[in-house]
């Protein structure tokens, strides 16, 4: 048997992270079994990686080293903890996946799209069942992140017209990948935001069963 991957994805502080826990509070109510990871982390190899990438100066590593980063972590999380938990029949809600590196390494500092690809391919070779894309004003939304105060605030650092950049590499996954990815209004409160996305996903795990 085999599970089900869900991932999310959107720009910094368009709420992702609270909409992945709210998915998850959803779906274990309804009776699955449920692993909420994130990325880049998810496993403690991967975890340590995440500190090199998110913390200190936005010049700290080229967009090349940051592919080569990401994906290790992400080869790691995947080993130890999203495929053995999606062979054994789980719903994995992943909060981002290999989409983030396609649009923050892949399609701001230069077109790396298909180094990013090719690495993909290489070494993770699996997308997710469903990808949430949460959409938002760049602008608000980078005020939220920063307000957090979090010390992960690398890639915000890179400022304002950064995420106009990463907010269009978004939309532009809905043209690239349209069977699996879904387009979310993030503008609304958080609650009528989780609303519709619970709704979704139960049609999709219905559509499947
Ligand atoms: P988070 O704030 O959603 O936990 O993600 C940490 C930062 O890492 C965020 O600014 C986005 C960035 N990131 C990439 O640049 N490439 C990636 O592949 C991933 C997964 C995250």
């Amino acid at each position: 048997m085999s599970g089900i991957f869900l991932t999310f994805e959107g720009i910094d502080g368009s709420g992702k992270s609270t909409q992945s826990r709210l998915l998850a509070g959803h779906l274990e109510a309804a009776g699955f079994e449920v692993v909420l990871t994130r990325e880049p982390g998810g496993s403690p190899g991967a975890e340590d990686i995440r500190r090199l990438l998110v913390e200190g100066e936005p010049g700290r590593w080229s967009a090349e080293t940051e592919i080569l980063l990401f994906t290790a972590a992400r080869r790691d999380h995947l080993e130890r903890l999203i495929t053995p938990a999606l062979e054994a029949g789980k719903i994995v809600i992943c909060d981002r996946f290999a989409d983030s590196t396609r649009v923050y390494q892949g399609a701001t500092r230069g077109d790396l799209r298909a180094t990013v690809d090719a690495l993909h391919v290489q070494m993770i070779g699996r997308e997710p069942d469903l990808t949430l894309i949460i959409d938002m004003d760049p602008d608000i939304a980078l005020e939220r992140g920063l307000a957090r105060g979090s010390g992960e605030d690398r890639f915000e650092e890179f400022g304002a017209q950064f995420q106009h950049k990463l907010r269009a590499g978004f939309l532009g996954l809905l043209e690239d990948f349209p069977d699996r990815t879904c387009l979310i209004d993030g503008t609304q409160g958080a609650q009528d935001v989780g609303r519709e996305i619970a709704s979704l996903v139960d049609t999709y795990i219905a559509a499947r069963a």
